[in-house]
């Protein structure tokens, strides 16, 4: 039997809108052996049926594209991070299933080929890719996709920050607007470039002024009931704050966890959890 551990991811960070994602150290764990037939007995109900299975029909995409006969995986999953919330649950179970795949095909497909399947099934690269590759990665869609990493400053902590809700990408993503002002563009493109720099350094002050989106947030924000409340704390700490891929999860970016405190002491409807996380590698296999 095989584990297949995959990071949490969070995509975006303000201006990178479907390029930029950060894996972190909140791991969904997957178990995979062969087997006779498909099985899913480790699943919820809802996901025991290979059609609703985003595992295995990711499992599928990738014996497809090695051009295999597809081997049949008994498979179970042990769940951290948490469903529909922005923090990249979906991709976990993509990059799991094509990497299970590609283990017992006898690792014919290189990451950057997994790659190529996971943006395909997803449909942007920010969470796949860093869930494959860990710390901070770029994805760029061209005639095939590809992705530049970078190292992420050991002494920075992710302070996630949950509502008990969900929230469905397709419909977060149905608010946006068709077209961008040139202002705007140039007021992102200015702070996206430097993000990378400013998260390999640690260069929190640069961080606070480089995640201010024009994008995506501003239509989102509102759909998230306390999201203002969250943003002041932050703002008032002058710490690094964005929405976690399109929410309804929040990020603050800060090098101790002491905002925490000050956090649970608002009065928020609904309940919110806050984690303090650290940037991860990407998915680790190890056979049990
Ligand atoms: N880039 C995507 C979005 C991430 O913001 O819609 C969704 O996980």
């Amino acid at each position: 039997m095989i584990k297949i551990a995959v990071p949490a991811t969070s995509a975006n960070l303000g201006p990178g809108f479907d390029t930029l994602g950060i894996a972190l150290n909140l791991y969904n764990n997957f178990y995979f052996e062969k087997a006779d037939e498909w099985n899913f007995d480790g699943f919820q109900p809802d996901y025991r049926n290979i059609d609703n299975n985003l595992v295995a029909q990711s499992a599928l995409a990738a014996y497809k594209y090695a051009n295999a006969t597809p081997i049949p995986l008994k498979m179970s999953l042990e769940e951290n991070v948490p469903n529909s919330r922005g923090l990249g649950s979906s991709a976990t179970c993509i990059v799991a299933g094509i990497k299970a795949a590609n283990y017992f095909m006898g690792n014919v497909l290189s990451d950057d080929e997994l790659l190529e399947i996971a943006t395909e099934i997803e449909g942007h690269p920010d969470n796949v890719a860093p869930a494959i590759f860990g710390n901070l990665v770029s994805g760029i869609k061209a005639k095939k996709v590809m992705k530049v990493t970078y190292d992420v400053c050991k002494a920075l902590k992710f302070i996630v920050c949950i509502p008990n809700f969900r929230q469905n990408t397709r419909e977060s993503r149905k608010v946006l607007p068709k077209t961008m002002s040139y202002i705007d563009v140039v007021h992102n493109a200015s702070r996206l470039v430097n993000i990378p720099y400013a998260l390999s350094s640690g260069n929190i002050e640069l961080l606070n002024i480089l995640l201010d989106d024009k994008m995506h947030e501003p239509y989102r924000l509102p759909l998230i009931n306390d999201s203002m409340k969250i943003k002041q704390v932050a703002k008032k700490n002058s710490l690094p704050f964005c929405l976690s891929g399109s929410g309804p999860t929040l990020l603050i970016i800060a090098k101790n966890d002491g905002i925490i405190c000050e956090l649970e002491k608002l009065k928020l409807i609904p309940n919110w959890r806050f984690i303090s996380l650290e940037a991860s590698c990407g998915a680790t296999i190890t056979e049990v």
